[in-house]
């Protein structure tokens, strides 16, 4: 508590800070024209004095303190810019000019700092209205070709296949050599690719992932292989210049033709229903003997012939046959205790066929229209 004699201090302390309008109104009283220029001087070190208290400040609450100091109702500045009434009319003008720069300034300056010691997101989360609904990110979808690979590949799971992986990127001999395609036999030119100098291609079709896997592992072998092939191809509604297959291969002793007839006609009800006939026509690969075609009856038209199976009632599926003893050869399997079935089948086409997609380009072209349906 103060005692009364302590209060007179305060009121003679309070007295020699009283408000500037009164000093200047006295000053101008007593030195006229004079009083002008302590004004405009008043004003400069009010600014100076408060620029330098901003910058010292690292606090948001001391900044709110020097600006009620300086601008608030009787604030230093703002009792200057009371008295300018008091001043001469002549030099209200200069005297208003500089008070307006001070406070200009002190604005400027304590809005300046205020920013620069506010956590980063602050001032953002103040600006974001909880109460606006949500925007919705569209939703992914998964691409075509991904959906038929998960379902391939789910089936022979099923039937107790692995999956193995291969390069794109490949060397002549896995793609050609080791699959029993010498460097001058014809049947290099139904693969013809792009070639990566001299020895390496890349790779037409997901077969050398056979020869590979086969490198790496004594039979018993059951494993597919999806994945991305490239070819020289002439582009038409079914052809283009990469496309997708899944290579399958059963090695182990006694496997037969039966084998891959019963295999690939489970793999067909699996995938497209349990009324699908398959049927296999002769054909020819390097790496298989016997080759062949194999084909399933139509699912859009029950086979009684489409524009999908261009009026003939099958769909070509895939190639296979059983696996050449000279391939064995070329990965130290024993053909006299070893026999294997394998296949390649594309698996745009069976996308194609699924999902009544007329053009493979489709695949490549990313309109989000297709994902979307
Ligand atoms: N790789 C062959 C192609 O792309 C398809 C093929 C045929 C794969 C017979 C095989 C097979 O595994 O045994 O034309």
């Amino acid at each position: 508590m103060l005692s009364i004699g302590q209060g007179r201090y305060l009121f003679l302390l309070d007295w020699i800070g009283t408000p500037l309008s009164f000093m200047n109104a006295f000053r101008f009283v007593i030195y006229g024209a004079e009083g002008t220029g302590f004004m405009i001087e008043r004003a400069e070190t009010i600014e100076q004095n408060a620029l330098e208290e901003i910058n010292q400040t690292a606090d948001a609450g001391t900044l709110e303190e020097i600006r009620v100091k300086y601008m608030g109702k009787n604030g230093l500045l703002t009792q200057v810019l009371r008295s300018v009434g008091q001043a001469a009319p002549q030099d209200r003008p200069r005297i208003g000019q500089q008070v307006n720069k001070a406070k200009q300034a002190i604005t400027e300056s304590l809005k300046a700092r205020r920013e620069a010691l506010a956590p980063l997101g602050k001032s953002a989360k103040a600006s974001i209205d909880y109460t606006l609904p949500g925007r919705r990110p569209p939703l992914g979808q998964k691409h075509p070709l991904t959906l038929i690979r998960e379902e391939v590949t789910e089936i022979f799971h099923e039937m107790g296949f692995g999956v193995v992986d291969g390069p794109e990127v490949e060397l002549d001999y896995y793609n050609f050599e080791a699959l029993n395609f010498p460097s001058d036999h014809p049947a290099r030119d139904t693969q013809d690719t792009f070639h990566i100098g001299d020895a390496i291609v890349l790779r037409t079709h997901t077969s050398p992932v056979q020869i590979r896997t086969m490198e790496k592992q004594q039979p018993p072998v059951r494993v597919i292989a999806p994945g991305r092939t490239y070819r020289h191809e002439n582009p038409d509604a079914s052809h283009a210049f990469t496309f997708h297959q899944c290579e399958g291969l059963y090695v182990d002793k006694g496997v037969t033709m039966a084998h891959l007839k019963g295999d690939m006609t489970y793999f067909a009800r699996r995938l497209f229903g349990k009324n699908v006939q398959v049927r296999f026509s002769p054909d020819f690969f390097p790496f298989t003997e016997p080759s062949v075609q194999y084909d399933f009856s139509c699912v859009a038209c029950s086979s009684r012939g489409c524009k999908i199976c261009k009026n003939t009632g099958w769909l070509e599926i895939s190639g296979a046959g059983m696996v050449d003893p000279a391939v064995f050869g070329f990965v130290d399997y024993d053909p006299e205790v070893y026999t294997g079935y394998a296949f390649g089948m594309g698996l745009d086409r069976l996308a194609m066929f699924k999902y009544g997609i007329d053009s493979i380009h489709m695949f490549l072209e990313n309109d989000l229209r297709l994902l979307g349906q």
